[in-house]
């Protein structure tokens, strides 16, 4: 389905001008979205990094997802929504923060694309009744508090593939590590590449939601643990899923 198809002439209409007073009204953003020109985070202090995100995301999507359900969790002002739509897709995008999700609203209007913002918890996705064939989730896994458990909330949602990208401190390497061992075993703890996960008691990056860290091992533990093949691993933050069964 072409762009055009999906972004109908339902857009809103604003002069420039108002629409350049409601960016700044809804602001701030997070999203640094161009809005027929009005960029909505020109100052982004991680710059380009959506694009950048962007790029190696689109190369694991079917062009024409027309027919196809997306969830995009953590959605926040509706970049990866908006893209997903334009290939086709229905989609639904959640959110916790209203803020965010009012700015979405708002973009998704202006570009006349028909997506559904929803406000939900990660904690909350098992309301939902239907699994989808693509899950995006994106920059949320550190905020949370419990993260195993939103994961294997998230991992039951997918049908084809999950799109997830994480924070990720602590080195490159994967330890080998044994299904079982001695309680006598203590120094596969030390191995560089031993699974595990950085706990934030106070703050990091000045965000009091920045909770848990992994590192790379320990987030591909974690992905299978939920229940996640992995098929691909674009660059360190980023991992392409497909179920792979029941999670353990
Ligand atoms: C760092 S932003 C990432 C936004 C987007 N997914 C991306 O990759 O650009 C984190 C987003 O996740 C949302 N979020 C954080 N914790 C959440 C939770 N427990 N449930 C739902 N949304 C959450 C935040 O409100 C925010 O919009």
């Amino acid at each position: 389905m072409s762009s055009d198809s999906v972004a109908t002439d339902r857009r809103q209409r604003l002069e420039p001008a108002e629409l350049r007073r409601q960016v700044e009204r809804l602001g701030p953003w997070f999203h640094n979205l161009n809005l027929r020109g009005v960029e909505t985070a020109p100052d982004h202090p991680l710059g380009n990094f959506l694009e950048q995100m962007w790029w190696h995301v689109q190369q694991y999507l079917p062009e024409d997802m027309t027919g196809m359900r997306a969830l995009d969790i953590g959605c926040n002002a509706g970049f990866y929504s908006q893209q997903l739509r334009r290939r086709g897709a229905k989609v639904l995008g959640v959110d916790h923060d209203e803020h965010y999700l009012t700015q979405a609203r708002f973009a998704a209007a202006v570009e006349g694309l028909d997506i559904e913002f929803r406000r939900m918890d990660v904690y909350e996705l098992d309301q939902l009744p239907t699994a989808f064939d693509y899950v995006l989730f994106m920059g949320v896994f550190y905020h949370l508090r419990h993260p195993l458990l939103g994961l294997d909330k998230v991992a039951r949602l997918v049908r084809k593939r999950l799109i997830f990208q994480s924070m990720i401190r602590g080195g490159p390497e994967r330890a080998a590590v044994p299904v079982d061992a001695p309680i006598t075993e203590r120094a596969m703890f030390e191995a560089p590449g031993f699974p595990c996960m950085y706990f934030i008691e106070n703050r990091y990056a000045g965000d009091p939601t920045n909770w848990w860290v992994p590192n790379e091992a320990g987030m591909e533990a974690m992905l299978r643990s939920a229940g996640m093949r992995l098929l691909a691993h674009p660059f360190t933050e980023m991992w392409i899923c497909e179920p792979a069964g029941a999670p353990a």
